[in-house]
């Protein structure tokens, strides 16, 4: 049977990593697998429920963490877990990594407190043994805060999250490269600042590597 492939996708906002799910869905399809595009928080009913709330309502930092938590666990067994055992390829615009980055670095919430969770929601038993459920590839779109906030600036009107400082999406970033350190094998680290098309050519390079596309 086909192996699931899970596959994430990270950066701070304004980064631009959107538009290459699309277009990495497209390569997998046109590679003969079945693609689940999927976004965290969000992903079923109850986890887009919880994500209105997170992007809208003023909350502290630890509500903030426990309703991305919750909402991941319910997307973890309704929609990931059941498309990768079906050996279907799971492309999720942000997961775990945004909790540390965002509640970690950005807010500043315990980082412990944010470990003892993901073990809480994403271990699972296999044979006995307690695996957590992580991405096989985190794509980190890496790019300087101050460049972010200018494309932002251009963009659409702004969520709660796009609305904070230079300051906090500094601390966001050094969240990510944090994590990185933490799981340098998990983390392809794609240079933000060039052209789409040179973005999307490292995204294609990376992902060739694996020997998950031809
Ligand atoms: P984003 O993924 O950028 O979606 P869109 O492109 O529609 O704006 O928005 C999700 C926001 O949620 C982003 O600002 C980061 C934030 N977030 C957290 O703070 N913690 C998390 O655990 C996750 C998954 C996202």
């Amino acid at each position: 049977m086909t192996q699931g492939i899970f596959i994430s996708f990270e950066g701070i906002d304004g980064a631009g990593k959107s538009s290459h799910i699309g277009a990495l869905s497209r390569a997998f399809e046109a590679a003969g697998r079945v693609v689940t595009p999927t976004r965290e928080p969000g992903g079923t009913a109850l986890a887009e429920s919880l994500r209105s709330l997170v992007l809208n309502q003023p909350m502290d930092a630890m509500t903030e963490a426990l309703l991305v938590f919750a909402a991941r666990r319910d997307h973890l067994k309704q929609c990931i877990e059941p498309a990768l055992h079906r050996g279907e390829v799971v492309l999720c615009d942000r997961f775990t990594d945004a909790t540390f980055a965002y509640q970690g670095g950005g807010r500043g919430f315990d980082w412990e407190t944010l470990r003892w969770l993901e073990q809480l929601v994403q271990a699972r038993d296999i044979g006995g043994t307690s695996v957590l459920c992580q991405p096989s590839l985190t794509l980190w779109f890496d790019l300087a805060p101050a460049i972010a906030a200018e494309r932002l600036q251009q963009a659409r009107t702004p969520d709660k999250f796009e609305s904070e400082s230079l300051d906090f999406f500094t601390r966001v970033r050094q969240g990510y490269v944090k994590r990185q350190e933490a799981d340098p094998m998990r983390f392809a680290r794609i240079e933000a600042d060039q052209s789409r098309e040179a973005v999307w050519n490292d995204v294609l390079t990376t992902v060739r590597t694996k020997a998950w596309l031809p």
